[in-house]
């Protein structure tokens, strides 16, 4: 009986890796944790044991990303005396070259990390850093939660001594923390579910009918932080991970927000929303000629986050936050405004381009 209820567990998570992203709940994440052992306490991993990382009660290597290189960075990151240690084992994935990439966790940043720190941060004088161990816990994780055993910070924005879900892990330092950049958004704001709109990394979405999602992925689905973020690397060397990457914003993939960009792309998007859906105008009747401008009149093109955040909006369905670097008040009602009025119908008030819509209105 227990045999074939582990069998029907692990099809049950094959299933959900299939189907796009296999976000586990709590109740699988505390069967997985229970049943693996973790991952550096495994001899085939680590033939040396806690000794590969301590001598006495001290870790070696004060910069725990130099210990961590040792098995995962490439040759030159290791350190030398742990190189001897680094006994044979097996495989193990390499990252530093993703954390020497332009947009990155500042991991080089060291001796910040505290073993016990509470976050959200409330002093805007506190230096920021990001370091794997406020990421992982090399005691505890496991492959299928590579974050288990740290500390977090709850959907409803309270510290958590251990995080379960990676968005919990993220929201540690982007949530409501006093010292984080101007710029940045509250992204437990932003992916609150009581949002009229969000991203499906805390809670399913609320549109049930997205003409554009690419087979695999339904209004049941949900992405993490880490489906946008992490490696651009293409290879078959990617490791997967929120370490670095040549693209702004350490994503995945291309993402152009400037204006007038010789050849802007949206790749990132289209990873998951079909490119024919949107420029063939299945939703929003003007997609394609905001995306792609219009020679003839001479209209410039625009990026998606002129109208789009890729998180959530507090305010707008279908994820519509104006970019207020080119978005401005219309002239005659002094509005930047969405108001949807229905499937696929809607006005917006706003100037743009230097045209004037007070309002111009849509209906498919
Ligand atoms: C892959 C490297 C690695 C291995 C293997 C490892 N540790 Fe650690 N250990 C660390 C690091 C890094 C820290 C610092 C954690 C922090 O500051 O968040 C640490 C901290 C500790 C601490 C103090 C904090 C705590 O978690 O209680 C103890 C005790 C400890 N390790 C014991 C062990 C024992 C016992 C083993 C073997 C079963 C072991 N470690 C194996 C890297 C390792
Ligand atoms: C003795 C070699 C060794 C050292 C030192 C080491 N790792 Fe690993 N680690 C491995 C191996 C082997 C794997 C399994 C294959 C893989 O995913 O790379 C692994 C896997 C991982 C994973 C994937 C999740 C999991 O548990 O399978 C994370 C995260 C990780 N290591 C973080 C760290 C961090 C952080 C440090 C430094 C504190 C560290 N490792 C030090 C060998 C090592
Ligand atoms: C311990 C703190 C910490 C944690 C945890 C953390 N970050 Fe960061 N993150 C930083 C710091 C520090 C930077 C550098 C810029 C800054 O100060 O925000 C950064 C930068 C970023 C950036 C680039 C921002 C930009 O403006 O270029 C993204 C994207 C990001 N983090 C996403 C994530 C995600 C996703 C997670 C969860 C997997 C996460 N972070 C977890 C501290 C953290
Ligand atoms: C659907 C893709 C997607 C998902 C999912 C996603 N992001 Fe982002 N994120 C982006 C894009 C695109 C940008 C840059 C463009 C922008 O800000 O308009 C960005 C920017 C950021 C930034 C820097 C600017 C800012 O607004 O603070 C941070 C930090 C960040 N994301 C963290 C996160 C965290 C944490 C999560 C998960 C809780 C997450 N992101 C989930 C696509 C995504
Ligand atoms: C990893 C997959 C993934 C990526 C990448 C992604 N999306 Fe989505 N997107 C989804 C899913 C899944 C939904 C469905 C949520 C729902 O049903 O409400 C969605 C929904 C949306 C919606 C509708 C939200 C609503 O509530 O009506 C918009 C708009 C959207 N995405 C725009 C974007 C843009 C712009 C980008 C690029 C920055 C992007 N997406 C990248 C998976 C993705
Ligand atoms: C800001 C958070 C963050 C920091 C800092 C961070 N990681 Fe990760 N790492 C992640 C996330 C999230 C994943 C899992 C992504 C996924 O499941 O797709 C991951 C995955 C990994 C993996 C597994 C890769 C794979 O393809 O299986 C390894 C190994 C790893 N990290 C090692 C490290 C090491 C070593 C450091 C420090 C040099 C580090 N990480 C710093 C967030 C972080
Ligand atoms: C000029 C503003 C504007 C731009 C630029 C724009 N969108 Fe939209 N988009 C909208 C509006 C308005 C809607 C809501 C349509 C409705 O009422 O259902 C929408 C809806 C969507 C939806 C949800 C419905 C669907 O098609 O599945 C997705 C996904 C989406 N946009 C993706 C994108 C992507 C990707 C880009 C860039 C390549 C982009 N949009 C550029 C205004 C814009």
């Amino acid at each position: 009986m227990k045999i074939i209820g582990i069998l029907v567990f692990n099809l049950f998570i094959l299933l959900t890796i299939v189907n796009g992203q296999s976000i586990n709940t709590r109740e699988e994440i505390d069967f997985l944790v229970q049943t693996r052992k973790p991952t550096h306490l495994l001899k085939e991993n680590n033939p040396g044991g806690c000794k590969t990382c301590h001598a006495g009660i001290t870790y070696i290597g004060n910069e725990e990303e130099v210990q961590c290189y040792t098995c995962h960075g490439t040759k030159n990151k290791r350190s030398k005396k742990l190189n001897q240690m680094r006994l044979k084992i097996k495989e193990s994935k390499i990252v530093s070259e993703d954390f020497e990439k332009l947009y990155r966790h500042p991991v080089e940043r060291r001796g910040l990390h505290k073993y016990i720190e509470i976050f959200p941060v409330t002093n805007p004088y506190e230096p920021r850093h990001a370091e794997c161990l406020d990421c992982h816990n090399p005691h505890k994780s496991i492959p299928e939660v590579p974050h288990w055993g740290v500390t977090g910070v709850g959907a409803d924005g309270k510290f958590l001594k251990n995080a379960y879900f990676e968005y919990e892990v993220c929201f540690k330092c982007h949530g409501a923390d006093a010292n984080k950049p101007l710029y940045q958004k509250n992204k437990v704001k932003e992916f609150n579910p009581n949002n009229p709109s969000y991203h499906p990394v805390v809670a399913p979405g609320k549109n049930n009918y997205l003409p554009s999602l690419k087979v695999g992925l339904t209004y049941e689905s949900m992405i993490r932080c880490s489906s946008c973020h992490g490696s651009d690397s293409k290879d078959k060397k990617r490791v997967s991970g929120v370490h670095g990457s040549n693209n702004e914003y350490i994503l995945v993939a291309s993402y152009t927000k400037t204006e007038e960009t010789i050849k802007p792309q949206y790749d990132l998007c289209y990873e998951c929303h079909r490119i024919e859906s949107i420029l063939g105008n299945e939703s929003f009747p003007y997609h394609r000629e905001h995306i792609e401008g219009v020679k003839a009149r001479d209209w410039k093109g625009t990026s998606c986050s002129t109208c789009h955040t890729p998180h959530g909006s507090e305010k707008n369905k279908f994820l519509i936050e104006f970019n207020p670097d080119y978005v401005t008040r219309d002239s005659i009602n002094n509005k930047i405004e969405f108001v949807s009025e229905g499937m696929f119908k809607g006005s917006c008030y706003l100037k743009c381009h230097n045209v004037e819509h007070s309002p111009k209105s849509y209906s498919k």
